[in-house]
């Protein structure tokens, strides 16, 4: 099973959508294996977004990840990552599927309201910026494990 890390950046926290948004995740059955509220540091922003150094848009997106709380949470699922990534849609939200939660909750590229791993070495990168190994439940399943396990066993 793949991990990945999302977060309810801090324009979806004062906006009042952190249910409305993990309802989605959880509806596709992926299985919540950390969660915290925290402000990040402008430290760990850096090193969140340590790819995009030196871009234009740069030093406005470090003050728009630390403006306020966000959401870090790590999803567990199949082929999580670009499920995740899937749910959310384009990183320009007028370029977004509708149903997706940038389409749906966000008109600009710059305040897209979440954030979702783009591959499964940025997951395990990301999560260890805001997760200490111990934060992390993984004994127990979902329904959706329970199920997947039973059906994969009668065929
Ligand atoms: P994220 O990392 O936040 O999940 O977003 P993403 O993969 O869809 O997009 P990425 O290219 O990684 O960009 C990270 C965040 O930087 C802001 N951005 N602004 N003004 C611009 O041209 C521009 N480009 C990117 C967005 O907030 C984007 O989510
Ligand atoms: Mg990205």
């Amino acid at each position: 099973m793949e991990r990945t890390f999302v977060a309810l950046k801090p324009d979806a926290v004062r906006r009042g959508l952190i249910g409305r948004i993990i309802k989605r995740f959880e509806n596709r059955g992926y299985k919540i294996i950390g969660m915290k509220m925290l402000h990040p540091t402008i430290e760990m922003a850096k090193k969140h977004y340590a790819e995009h150094e030196g871009k234009y848009f740069y030093d406005r997106l470090i003050r728009y990840l630390t403006s306020g709380p966000i959401i870090a949470m790590v999803l567990q699922g199949e082929d999580a990552v670009h499920g995740v990534r899937q749910l959310m849609g384009s990183t320009k939200p007028g370029e977004a599927e509708p149903g997706t939660l940038r389409a749906d909750f966000a008109q600009i590229q710059e305040f897209n309201i979440v954030h979702g791993s783009d591959s499964v070495e940025s997951a395990k990168r990301e999560i260890d910026i805001y997760f200490k190994p111990e934060e992390l439940c993984t004994d127990w399943k979902t329904i959706t494990e329970i199920v997947m396990e039973s059906e994969k066993a009668a065929i």
